[in-house]
């Protein structure tokens, strides 16, 4: 039976608001990114037929088309207090003394919760409808930051259920997750933008940005951990307060215990200085509670700090090390990157041995040099950096790193960026850069070529076998059982794993090809939109840049890339040896390869975009405009011009059942 139109909008909204709680509540997801994706394109497709059906709820409706002006400022309705820090069981038990000598009694129970490292965010929904977001600020008046916030889909645009409270103020940390952090700073890295510290300043960051449409593409997140103001409570208890937010359609973190006393809140505080590393998210600290309201009303605040509630935090993850030497490394883009290299220590759940000191201008700003005592720690738990150098124990006779005057490897000529902080060897026939280069085209997120290892990259590049990537696809099991510390066996692998990559996709093929400031993400977005490297290749910068997420810069170094003779050639090699470069990630069937169809009309039992991707999944191609080159015109109900047009060329014209027929 088909449904009519507006029960479907309602269906799908519902299903997409269904797959959101699963997903960030419940911890518990149905189904995968793609088909949520299609559930959200079917959506969106509806709602562009109907816009008079758009509801400001509707989840097509998180990201708003524009840049905003500034941000407003929202006063609090209650304050958003801050919280008393303590840093050993000690203090904390200073802390149950005074709770109970405040209460005048010891029955009480406490509500551990991880203490979560982003930025606070206070939650205004009316009538179950979220009104306004605001930051903390100075605890009284904070950001507007309604249009960044409605972009973070663990934050519920309406509270599920029924019965919640006409005022409902939810108070909670937005936070980024860390793998999205280190993720981030690797696309600023590539498109050379400055980094963020840790994954606090990126939430801060993100929430802070004029177009949330870039602040939805942050992949922010959100837990519930208090209540502001509400009309009625929601029970007479922090605890149950809750798991009464969960039964709204608000995310609480799943890591939430009750403690009977101070010994057993200390104890799951301990529970977690490790355990914390295996979280997808930074957490700094526990934060203790006293769980009553009433109780935690005896109590009362101090302007600052309620006197109910205290963290305790992880003592500063850093390492104390001394830096063996700092080497130059020269970048897959010819960048001269100084790294550190230290006496090996144990910091944040691993032994560190290196980190960047990304620029020689950081490597002025620190200071550092060869011989120094250095404190280090890691970014977001993951990329270790040098913070500070104890300049008291530095030896005598220690010399600042000197500018490089030529590239380490290649010792050809290196120059400044304009306006900018990098160093760059300008030789393009860098054996270094190229060594990189290679280990990127091989790399796991790139052609994937699995034993295609760095020292064995070294050595091909080293012994001359290999010059560019084309040469990598003309390698025989002769020559490489010829090189060092190669076994037949081996040499059948790499054979094979390089034979198989020939079938990667266009995606991973022009993520891999190292273009500047085309990372996976934009290659992915760049073969979804153009369906073919020709189509790529031909792009004029103009279309390129008004590829959604794709702006001038990457425009401009696709295009120029791909008129240069060099990459060119590089390219047609490839290609000529049997790298098939062939977007395919939605190809199902054959049936269509080789047509192409034009949609037109309304159809009755699917979207117009619905059969679009069917056509693209059978291995056909989509037009917009009829010639008579197209092969069929679908034709649903109300078909205009491109009917007529279809008739007066004599192209096929199929209806939706005959479609169906031919796709199966
Ligand atoms: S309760 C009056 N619970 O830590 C108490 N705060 O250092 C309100 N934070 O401003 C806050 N996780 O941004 C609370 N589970 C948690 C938390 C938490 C992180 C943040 C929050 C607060 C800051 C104080």
């Amino acid at each position: 039976m088909a449904e009519n139109f507006q029960e479907r909008i309602a269906k799908l909204r519902q299903e997409i608001v269904r797959h959101d709680r699963l997903y960030y509540v419940d911890n518990a997801p149905e189904i995968s990114d793609g088909q949520y994706d299609s559930l959200f394109a079917e959506l969106k497709e509806l709602e562009a037929e109907r816009p008079e059906l758009v509801t400001a709820d509707s989840p097509t409706q998180r990201v708003s088309e524009r840049p905003i002006d500034g941000f407003a400022s929202i006063r609090h309705a209650a304050a958003m207090l801050s919280i008393d820090n303590t840093y050993n069981a000690d203090e904390l038990r200073k802390f149950d003394e005074r709770v109970r000598k405040g209460l005048e009694s010891d029955d009480f129970e406490y509500v551990v919760e991880l203490k979560i490292d982003g930025l606070a965010v206070n939650l205004r929904y009316e009538e179950g409808k979220l009104v306004s977001a605001a930051t903390r600020g100075d605890g009284a008046v904070g950001d507007d930051v309604t249009s960044n916030v409605r972009t973070i889909r663990a934050v519920p645009l309406s509270l599920a259920g029924v019965g919640w409270p006409g005022v409902l103020e939810a108070r909670g940390e937005v936070y980024m997750p860390k793998k999205s952090f280190a993720r981030l700073n690797e696309l600023r890295q590539e498109a050379e933008e400055s980094l963020f510290a840790n994954p606090r300043n990126a939430a801060a960051g993100s929430l802070k940005l004029l177009d949330p449409r870039i602040t939805a593409g942050r992949n922010l997140s959100f837990f519930a951990y208090a209540t502001g103001q509400v009309s009625e409570g929601l029970a007479d208890n922090h605890y149950d307060s809750l798991m009464a937010f969960k039964k709204l359609g608000l995310a609480v973190n799943p890591n939430v215990q009750k403690a009977k006393n101070i010994n057993e809140a200390i104890e799951i505080c301990a529970g977690w200085h490790e355990r914390r590393y295996e979280l997808d998210y930074q957490v700094d600290g526990m934060v203790i509670k006293v769980n009553r309201y009433d109780q935690q009303s005896i109590l009362g605040s101090t302007g600052r700090a309620p006197r109910w509630c205290i963290s305790y935090k992880f003592p500063a993850e850093r390492a104390k090390t001394v830096v063996t030497s700092i080497d130059v490394q020269v970048g897959k883009s010819g960048i001269l990157t100084p790294v550190a290299n230290f006496e090996p220590v144990q910091l944040a759940g691993t032994m560190v041995k290196r980190a960047s000191l990304h620029n020689f201008d950081e490597v002025a700003r620190l200071d550092v040099r060869e011989g120094d005592s250095v404190l280090i720690e890691k970014a977001g738990e993951i990329i270790p950096q040098v913070v500070e150098v104890l300049k008291d124990e530095r030896l005598d006779g220690s010399k600042a790193l000197e500018l490089p005057v030529e590239c380490p490897n290649c010792h050809g000529a290196i120059a400044r960026d304009e306006n900018g902080v990098y160093i760059r060897c300008l030789n393009p026939e860098c054996g270094g850069q190229f060594k990189e280069l290679l280990k990127y085209f091989a790399g796991r997120d790139q052609m994937d070529i699995e034993n295609l290892g760095a020292s064995l990259i070294e050595q091909l590049v080293d012994v001359g076998l290999v010059k560019n990537f084309a040469d990598l696809y003309k390698l025989t099991k002769e020559q490489l059982t010829a090189l060092e510390r190669m076994a037949e066996k081996s040499a059948d692998n790499v054979i094979k794993a390089i034979e198989k990559s020939k079938a990667q996709p266009l995606w991973r093929f022009l993520a891999a090809l190292g273009i500047r400031h085309i990372g996976s993400q934009s290659a992915q977005i760049l073969a979804e939109h153009f369906g073919s490297l020709q189509a790529i290749r031909d792009a004029d910068e103009e279309t390129l840049a008004g590829v959604d997420q794709i702006g001038p810069v990457m425009a401009k170094s696709i295009y120029d890339y791909f008129r240069n003779a060099d990459s060119v050639k590089i390219i047609d090699e490839l290609l000529a040896a049997g790298v098939k470069a062939e977007h395919e990630s939605m190809r199902k069937s054959d049936v269509l390869v080789g047509k192409t169809i034009v949609v037109t009309g309304t159809l009755e039992t699917m979207t117009r975009d619905q059969a679009k991707q069917a056509i693209v999944e059978a291995g056909g191609k989509v037009s917009s405009s009829v010639s008579k080159k197209t092969d069929y015109v679908l034709a649903g109900k109300e078909a205009g011009s491109k009917l007529d047009k279809a008739v007066a060329l004599g192209v096929t014209v199929i209806d939706e059942q005959q479609f169906i027929e031919m796709i199966g």
